[in-house]
């Protein structure tokens, strides 16, 4: 991106460096006072943005860093996942000792008895990931947390932490406090020992301690108060040198700064002693939404989301965060729930894949350099509103020394106005904010968007250039229970308390006489669970399958099955999918089958709830490492293939796809399981779920956004493309591995690469000039291309049109009104080259129908 970008990204980085000014080898003393973060004496306009270091690779985070920053970001936040840095609990390692000993060497120096295996290797990199971001000249935002819900399994917690003795998450409770202070001070000193706080140096500028405690602290009652100052002061006696923040906590304690969290925060009132308005968006946020297997796919419009941003900046915001900047991928079973699925794209201005999506990510660019012309005005003052009309608001920050910044709004979700502001006119479309850095030129309103658009394609990699092909093996899972660890219990047992979350999958087992006989063989299975799946088998046959469905996914099963006289084998196969990651008390949800499991018959029934169930918890092919290197004599060839059975594992070999590209895997005939490729979990695949038919209206920008409005693909599978990255790919021949759960035909898989071929741009004779090129002054608005590699160039114009023309990008028309020289004068700007600029005004085109608002719509093809 960086060479194709030349105009743009050197006047972003121009910006930058006048605005950052930091040198980050140096020590910074980061304070606060009612209006901004103050870093060295200076108050601060900052833009922050949200990349989880997990969520993506270290190979990817330079890529998405310098996006970031090309993108007008000074801050890269990321929550701190404690579950994949301390996937087992500490031991205490001296139980050679009598314990009288141990008890007497425990209370002296307890500490360096307790074993602990910490794991910061590859993606759980988080010193690496830290400075990533300074080397990309960024700043950091680093959540601890420890709580961070984010979709992620349990919040983020170790499943291990529920099993400590007289533990409760997240109140006033000593061994749960013990625990959090312990990893928050190991993460703290880390940071320390690398000289990562900006007060040393290093890029940390802010920290955040619990995570949107104050959206649930009511059920705690009393307990709750007393577990927030007490995690406000042991953050505090930390000592960072940097201030600590908590997301949605008003009662916040001095010197804890509270956040907003939301899709809009122009409404908010931040804590009482210091009125730094901290926007810090969370899972519904400035951003979009995450998703869900079997819910359709959730968009937030570029021009509400620009104008949720400015709005918040308006009313005296200074630092926003973008939940997600880049939303990327839930490798493994990292992904909360239940049912979250494995893309965490969010729809976020950087794709899941690593490319900008535009115009989104070009119109809050634009958008950040209109804000940061301001920054100079906006920390002398706090901004005075003026009443501009019925749902028409301006702000205007006037600094004593003459500079002037003013926003104004139209809040009105359908009627556009015209308003008159210091003796001037100035058009504002319904739902917007323009910018005047001067209090006179427009440099930018939310809902004209002047960034080109660009359409993705997954290009699929045609059997034709794999060298045969793929030739697919198998392994068929053993229906019921075939591991020597099984065990017995005569009652059935919360799924999350036996298998620790080792697995996915808990069996459950029972193997009796028949107990209907006498009135015929068909009876009714009763099963109900917790969540999340359920698969039935009665004498190792599939008798049907249950998805869990309402708040919180609970199953319920009544099957009609047909016993044999004489010895019956029950086999229930449960299974989690990402374990709940938010709600007060949600380490208590639980997940599984409950009691009663009923056999109903004609006449009688059966109640097997305390009759003797064999457990067994994971699969067989999990523990002998199917997935990675295993034992390849195991499997069989393809010659008598399985399809469309439940419980196989599939392998094959691929070739790398050639290029840069990135990667994904088409599920598509696929049901539902997990995918390994050369012994990376790549995530859970589930493209046989459908997202429901309706929800998918057309999309209003104007209005208030919630989850609800704005969808895509109804009726569609929720995800079928399952990204790979690069760095998991190794030339010649890779392995992937699948675990079929539901029956599927891997024959149909396929590999395609995420490329970006077709560019379009649509730019009004009213949209203000560029941003970028605010100091020339020029008058005209400029329709802007740009391919998105350096070694592409604009090779064909398939449409053009100055007029009317209308439709979106990929299917553009010509209006009632068209300049017959458009296409000839945009060719001649653009074609041969990576970049071009085309003026829109009559000067240029002509004036094809005098009196009626024109436009420019231009496609072209890079290559
Ligand atoms: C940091 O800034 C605060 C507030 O401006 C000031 O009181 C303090 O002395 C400064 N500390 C250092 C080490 O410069
Ligand atoms: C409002 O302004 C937009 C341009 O920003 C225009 O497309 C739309 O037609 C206008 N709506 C009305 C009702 O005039
Ligand atoms: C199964 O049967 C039970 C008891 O008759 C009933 O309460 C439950 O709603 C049924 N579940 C389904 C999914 O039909
Ligand atoms: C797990 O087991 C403990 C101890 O037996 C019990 O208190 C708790 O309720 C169980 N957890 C769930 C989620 O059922
Ligand atoms: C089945 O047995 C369990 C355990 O004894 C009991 O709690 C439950 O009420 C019984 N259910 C029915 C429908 O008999
Ligand atoms: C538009 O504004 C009206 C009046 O404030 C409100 O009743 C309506 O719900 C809003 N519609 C949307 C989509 O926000």
């Amino acid at each position: 991106m960086a060479a194709a970008m030349a105009p743009t990204s050197l006047l972003v980085l121009v910006l930058l460096i006048l605005c950052h000014g930091v040198e980050l080898s140096a020590a910074a003393n980061v304070t606060y006072d009612h209006r901004a973060l103050v870093i060295d004496g200076r108050r601060r306009v900052l833009v922050s943005g949200s990349i989880h270091y997990p969520r993506s690779t270290p190979e990817m985070w330079p890529d998405l860093i310098e996006k970031s920053k090309s993108g007008g970001l000074d801050v890269i936040d990321t929550y701190v996942f404690w579950d994949i840095h301390e996937p087992v609990q500490g031991e205490v390692t001296v139980l050679l000792l009598s314990p009288n000993a141990v008890r007497f060497l425990l209370q002296l120096i307890a500490f360096p008895f307790v074993f602990r295996q910490y794991d910061f290797e590859g993606r759980k990199d988080l010193v690496r990931f830290v400075k990533a971001v300074a080397a990309g000249g960024l700043y950091v935002h680093l959540r601890i947390g420890p709580y961070v819900c984010a979709e992620w399994n349990y919040g983020g917690f170790p499943l291990w932490l529920h099993f400590i003795p007289g533990i409760e998450f997240r109140t006033d409770n000593e061994p749960y406090k013990k625990e959090m202070q312990r990893f928050t001070t190991k993460i703290v000193d880390m940071m320390k020992y690398e000289k990562l706080y900006a007060s040393q140096g290093g890029p940390i500028i802010l920290s955040q301690i619990e995570n949107e405690y104050g959206n649930i602290d009511d059920a705690y009652g009393k307990a709750a108060k007393t577990y927030i100052d007490w995690a406000a002061s042991m953050a505090t006696s930390l000592n960072t040198g940097v201030p600590w923040v908590m997301c949605q906590q008003a009662d916040a304690p001095d010197p804890i700064i509270d956040t907003c969290n939301g899709f809009y925060c122009d409404q908010y009132t931040p804590n009482s002693i210091h009125l730094l308005d901290v926007d810090d968006d969370d899972d519904v946020r400035h951003a979009c939404r995450f998703l869900g297997f079997g819910d359709s796919v959730p968009y937030r419009p570029a021009e509400d989301l620009a104008f949720a941003v400015a709005r918040f900046y308006q009313r005296g915001g200074t630092l926003q965060n973008y939940y997600m900047y880049h939303g990327g991928t839930n490798f493994g079973r990292t992904s909360g729930g239940p049912f979250i699925t494995t893309s965490y794209d969010y729809d976020a201005p950087i794709d899941e894949y690593g490319l900008v999506r535009q115009p989104k990510w070009g119109h809050l660019r634009d958008l950040h350099i209109a804000i940061k012309l301001c920054e100079e005005a906006m920390v002398a003052t706090d901004p005075e509103s003026i009443d501009l009309g019925p749902n028409l608001i301006g702000d205007v920050y006037r600094a004593e020394s003459g500079k002037c910044a003013a926003f104004l709004a139209n809040i009105d979700n359908k009627t556009n106005a015209t308003v008159i502001f210091n003796g001037k006119t100035y058009f504002l479309p319904a739902w917007s904010v323009s910018i005047l850095p001067d209090c006179e030129h427009v440099v930018f309103n939310t809902a004209q968007i002047n960034s080109q658009t660009t359409l993705p394609e997954m290009k699929y990699v045609n059997s034709d250039d794999q060298s045969s092909e793929l030739a697919w093996k198998y392994v068929k899972e053993p229906v019921g229970i075939s591991k020597s660890s099984a065990f017995v219990k005569a009652e059935i047992l919360e799924q999350i308390n036996t298998t620790a979350d080792a697995s996915d999958y808990l069996c459950l087992d029972i193997t009796g006489n028949e107990p209907f006989l006498s009135d015929g063989s068909e009876c009714t299975l009763h099963v109900e669970s917790l969540g999340h799946v359920l698969h039935s088998f009665v004498n190792g046959q599939p008798t049907g399958s249950a998805i869990g469905s309402g708040g919180d996914s609970k199953v319920s099963l009544n099957l009609t099955i047909t016993l044999v006289k004489g010895i019956n084998k029950i086999d229930l196969l449960s299974v989690t999918v990402g374990l709940q990651n938010y709600g007060a008390f949600y380490e208590k949800q639980g997940a599984g089958i409950i009691s009663p499991v009923l056999l109903i018959g004609k006449t009688a029934s059966a109640n097997l709830s305390l009759s003797e169930w064999t457990y067994q918890i994971g699969l067989q092919g999990e523990d002998s490492g199917l997935y990675d290197s295993g034992d390849s004599s195991v499997w069989h060839s393809q010659a008598d293939l399985p399809k469309y059975v439940p419980l196989v594992w599939y392998t094959t070999e691929f070739e790398a796809p050639a290029g840069n590209d990135p990667v994904a895997i088409d599920f598509t005939g696929m049901g539902k399981g997990t995918a390994w490729v050369n012994g990376e979990s790549i995530g859970r695949y589930w493209p046989s779920y459908l997202a429901p038919e309706s929800g998918c209206e057309p999309c209003d920008y104007r209005g208030n956004y919630d989850a609800k409005k704005c969808r895509k693909n109804c009726g569609q599978p929720s995800q079928t493309l399952y990204h790979v990255p690069r760095s998991f790919i190794r030339p010649g021949q890779n392995k992937l591995v699948l675990f079929e759960e539901m029956g599927g035909d891997p024959t149909i898989i396929s590999f395609t690469t995420r490329q970006i071929a077709r560019l379009c741009g649509h730019v009004s004779e009213n949209h203000p000039p560029p941003v970028r090129a605010w100091n020339s002054r020029n008058k005209s608005p400029v329709l802007h291309l740009e391919c998105p590699r350096p070694d592409q160039v604009i090779s064909s114009v398939p449409f053009a049109s100055f007029g009317t023309p209308y439709g979106t990008c990929g299917s553009y028309s010509h209006g009632g009104c068209s300049s017959s020289r458009a296409l000839a004068i945009v060719k001649q700007a653009c074609v041969g080259a990576t970049s071009c600029d085309v003026e829109v005004s009559i000067d240029l085109f002509g004036d094809p129908c005098a009196h009626v608002g024109k436009s420019l719509a231009v496609e072209v093809a890079c290559s």
